[in-house]
């Protein structure tokens, strides 16, 4: 590490201890921050955290619709995001509005959204899922519950597939997940015969027929650490590839490329939380998330529920 780096780590872990905050990160930030955050987890396991501790603040590390949860989960707190303009394309695939009209079409169905969607999409749910409880969350409704699973047309796909329901799904998806191509898996998949291929399920339905695991973050994470194989083709975005190598040091993970010579799944929008920001973050207490309360209110009963579910 250089000493601007050391620097700005120690200036950002005595900031955190005189403020009392804690960071809060994702596993696709870039190595840098993984490190120097209180805790690192899938969306699920983040929505835990920011409950789940004792600090006046927290500085999120992630994407928008990460800190907008843990705010309305904490509303007590101080929630700040070092780059408000840290989005995510699925978030951004589902306009309020549209949804609205959307929802409108199908009264008598129920609304599951996945957590990653603004607070107005949340406010709009009967209940909210990550996709490490998805399809528990899913089975808790009847098989004859009529339902509309927003925004991930991939995710929806792969729970109706292994629930065998006809959830309606809204037409959204990750840029950096769908962008991943059957071609560049079979080509690994040549490469390194033995390698299990394991993927986020984000990821298109002709990538997870061919996984031998599919699972969250947290789980693609658990997976490796767990199996005695020691190459692994990797379908998700490359921040998680850090935790894998830090808890398998003498294991190879091969992240599948979504084209030859571009960073494509480099998620941009985690890419843009840098440590210079989380400094001014904490220096400056910004950039705060706020919403009005009622927003609050009404986004939090599908989350609560969720989060019950989720013990
Ligand atoms: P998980 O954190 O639930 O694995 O989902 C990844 C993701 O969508 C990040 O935006």
């Amino acid at each position: 590490m250089s000493t601007n780096n050391k620097s700005i780590k120690n200036k950002i872990l005595g900031l955190k201890k005189r403020k009392n905050a804690i960071i809060l990160a994702h596993y696709y930030q870039i190595p840098e921050i993984q490190d120097i955050a209180d805790n690192i987890g899938d969306s699920l396991a983040l929505a835990k955290s920011s409950l789940d501790n004792k600090a006046d603040m927290i500085v999120f590390c992630g994407v928008y619709f990460m800190a907008e949860t843990a705010k309305i989960l904490s509303p007590e707190k101080k929630v700040l995001i070092p780059d408000t303009e840290a989005g995510c394309s699925l978030a951004e695939s589902c306009p309020p509005e549209d949804f609205k009209k959307f929802k409108e079409k199908y009264p008598d169905h129920k609304v599951i959204s996945y957590i990653n969607c603004t607070a107005e999409i949340k406010a709009l749910s009967d209940i909210i899922c990550t996709s490490s409880n998805a399809v528990d969350i899913v089975n808790t409704f009847g098989k004859d519950e009529k339902l509309i699973f927003a925004p991930d047309k991939n995710l929806g796909a792969y729970i109706n597939n292994i629930t065998g329901r006809d959830m309606i799904l809204w037409n959204g998806t990750c840029e950096i997940h769908d962008i991943l191509t059957v071609e560049k898996v079979l080509k690994l998949k040549e490469e390194y015969p033995e390698a299990p291929l394991i993927a986020h399920p984000e990821c298109k339905a002709q990538i997870l027929a061919m996984a031998d695991f599919i699972g969250s973050t947290s789980a693609l994470l658990n997976y490796t650490k767990k199996s005695k194989e020691k190459i692994f083709i990797v379908a998700t975005e490359t921040g998680i590839k850090h935790q894998m190598k830090k808890h398998s040091p003498e294991k190879e993970f091969i992240i599948v490329p979504s084209e030859e010579n571009c960073n494509c799944n480099d998620c941009h929008h985690m890419k843009k939380i840098t440590m210079e920001k989380v400094l001014y973050s904490l220096e400056e207490e910004k950039f705060e998330i706020n919403m009005n309360k009622e927003l609050l209110k009404k986004a939090y009963e599908p989350i609560k529920k969720m989060m019950d579910l989720s013990k």
